[in-house]
C-alpha cells in the first residue's frame, strides 16, 4: 500500500502534516504507508506546517485528543467518522502520594480513564484516522497488551475488521478484554518480540492491513504528543520541570518530549528547560543499561518481568529515547518487580488510583530517582500512569485480599478490625 499525497488521491487530507521525514537522514517522502527510510533504513516520521493555532481555539474543540487536530496527522473532518474518542484524561494533584515520596509538587496523569483504559487509545486513534484516509479497511497489530484492546475496540467502532497479535503468555485480563471485540485475536507462543516480528512479516505480505505500529507507526506514534499536550494545558499552559514515562518500544517518551517541543515553538507554552525520565522493569530494561553504560545503543534482552506491557526487549526508539534523556537531563532508571508491586500499592493507597504493572514501574522508579536524588523533589513533577490495574491483577493477587473472612455478625467485624 503506498497510496501518496500526489499518487490520484486527492482527496488525502491529513490536516498539517505534509511529509515522512527520516529521522537519521532526513530523507522526505510524500504522505504514505511507510516506516523505513528507502535510503538508509532509518524511522519515518510525520514532517508538518502548522498554521497559526491558538489556545482558545484548543479550549474551544472536542473534549478528545481532537482538541488537538490541528497538532495531528489527522484529516480536518477527523470527529464526523467513528472513533473512539481517547483522550482529556484527568491530571491528578497527587498531594498524598508527594508526601510519601518526599517531593513538593507532584501530579499524576491518570490515562486509565481512556475508553479502552490505556494511554493505547490514543496512538490507535491517530492511526485510524490516518489509516482511513491512506485507504485501509483492515486494522492490525502485534501487542503486549494494551494495544491489543484498543485495536480491536477502535476496528469494531469503525465497523473495520481487527487482525491482532499476542504472545500466549499474556494475562487472562488483557486476553479476554480484547477478545470480547470479536475482531481476529491469535495468541503467538513467543515473546513479544517474536510476534513483532511476524507482524513485520505479515506487513508486506498483506497490503492492505494497517498495522498501526509497523507500517503506519509514523501516524501511531504522533498520538502519544497528545499526553504532552494535555499535561500543558491542564496545567494552565505551561511545562512542567520533570516527567517520568515508562518505556517499552520508547515511543511513547519521544513523543511526550516531541509534544512539549512543539507547544514551545508554536508559542502556546513558554520555553523552559524541563527533564525527561525513562521507567522500566529490571526484567526488561535494555534502555536503562544503556543509558547506565553512556551507550548510544540499545542491546536487546530475553524480558523476564511481570511489568509485560513493558516487556519490549528490542525497543524500536531505544535510541531515541537515550537522546531525549540525554538532551534534557533526565535519566532512565529500573526496578524490580517486588518494587514494581509496591509502587502499584502505594499508589493505590495514597490516591486512590489503581494502575496497572507499568504504573507500579512508573511511580516505583519515580520513588528511587528521589532516592538517588536524580530527580529533584522541590521541582514540579509529573507521573504519566498508563494503564488500568484491573488488567493486570495477577500482578497483585497474592498480596493483597479482605482481612477477614467473619460471619455476618457485627461482634465478628468488630474483633476482626480490632486485629
Ligand atoms: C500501559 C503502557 N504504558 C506504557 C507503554 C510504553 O509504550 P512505548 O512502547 O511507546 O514505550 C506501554 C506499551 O505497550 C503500555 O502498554
Ligand atoms: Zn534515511
Amino acid at each position: 500500500m503506498t497510496l501518496t499525497a500526489d499518487a490520484g488521491t486527492t482527496t488525502l487530507d491529513l490536516g498539517p502534516a505534509r511529509a515522512l521525514t527520516c529521522r537519521e537522514c532526513g530523507h522526505q517522502i510524500p504522505l504514505a504507508a511507510e516506516f523505513a527510510c528507502a535510503e538508509c533504513f532509518g524511522p519515518l516520521e510525520v514532517a508538518y506546517e502548522f498554521g497559526n493555532i491558538t489556545r482558545a481555539q484548543i479550549e474551544a474543540g472536542p473534549k478528545s485528543i481532537w482538541r488537538y487536530r490541528n497538532l495531528l496527522p489527522v484529516p480536518s473532518d477527523v470527529d464526523a467518522h467513528p472513533n473512539t474518542e481517547p483522550g482529556l484524561t484527568r491530571l491528578v494533584k497527587t498531594d498524598r502520594l508527594a508526601a510519601a515520596l518526599g517531593v513538593k509538587s507532584l501530579w499524576v496523569k491518570d490515562d486509565t480513564g481512556n475508553p479502552t483504559h490505556s494511554f493505547k487509545d490514543r496512538v490507535v486513534g491517530v492511526a485510524l484516522a490516518a489509516a482511513r484516509q491512506l485507504g485501509f479497511r483492515v486494522l492490525a497489530c502485534p501487542s503486549t497488551g494494551n494495544l491489543a484492546n484498543a485495536v480491536a475496540a477502535a476496528a469494531a467502532r469503525a465497523g473495520w475488521q481487527s487482525v491482532v497479535l499476542i504472545p500466549s503468555s499474556l494475562e487472562r485480563a488483557k486476553v479476554l478484554t480484547t477478545a470480547v471485540y470479536d475482531g481476529a485475536l491469535i495468541a503467538v507462543d513467543g515473546n513479544y518480540d517474536d510476534v513483532n516480528r511476524l507482524a513485520t512479516e505479515l506487513a508486506a505480505e498483506h497490503e492492505d492491513w494497517a498495522f498501526v505500529n509497523v507500517n503506519v507507526r509514523p501516524y501511531y506514534a504522533e498520538g502519544s504528543k497528545t499526553l504532552g499536550f494535555e499535561v500543558a494545558e491542564q496545567l494552565g499552559w505551561r511545562l512542567p520541570d520533570q516527567v517520568v514515562v515508562p518505556v517499552a518500544s520508547g515511543s511513547q517518551l519521544t513523543k511526550v518530549d516531541k509534544g512539549f517541543r512543539e507547544l514551545i515553538e508554536l508559542g502556546l507554552v513558554d520555553a523552559k528547560e524541563y527533564r525527561v525520565f525513562g521507567a522500566q522493569a529490571t526484567g526488561c530494561s535494555p534502555v536503562a543499561a544503556a543509558f547506565k553504560a553512556g551507550h548510544d545503543v540499545v542491546t536487546p534482552v530475553k524480558p523476564d518481568t511481570i511489568a509485560r506491557s513493558l516487556a519490549i526487549g528490542a525497543p524500536a526508539d531505544g535510541p531515541y529515547v537515550l537522546d531525549v534523556v540525554r538532551r534534557t537531563n533526565g535519566a532512565v532508571e529500573n526496578v524490580s518487580d517486588e518494587e514494581v508491586v509496591e509502587g502499584i500499592r502505594l499508589l493505590a493507597r495514597t490516591e486512590g488510583i489503581f494502575a496497572e504493572t507499568a504504573g507500579g514501574v512508573t511511580v516505583a522508579t519515580a520513588k528511587k530517582l528521589i532516592e538517588t536524588g536524580q530527580l529533584d523533589p522541590d521541582a514540579e513533577t509529573v507521573l504519566l500512569i498508563t494503564g488500568d490495574g484491573l488488567k493486570t491483577l495477577d500482578a497483585v493477587e497474592d498480596k493483597i485480599g479482605p482481612r477477614a473472612t467473619v460471619p455476618p455478625s457485627s461482634e465478628a467485624v468488630r474483633a476482626a478490625l480490632a486485629d
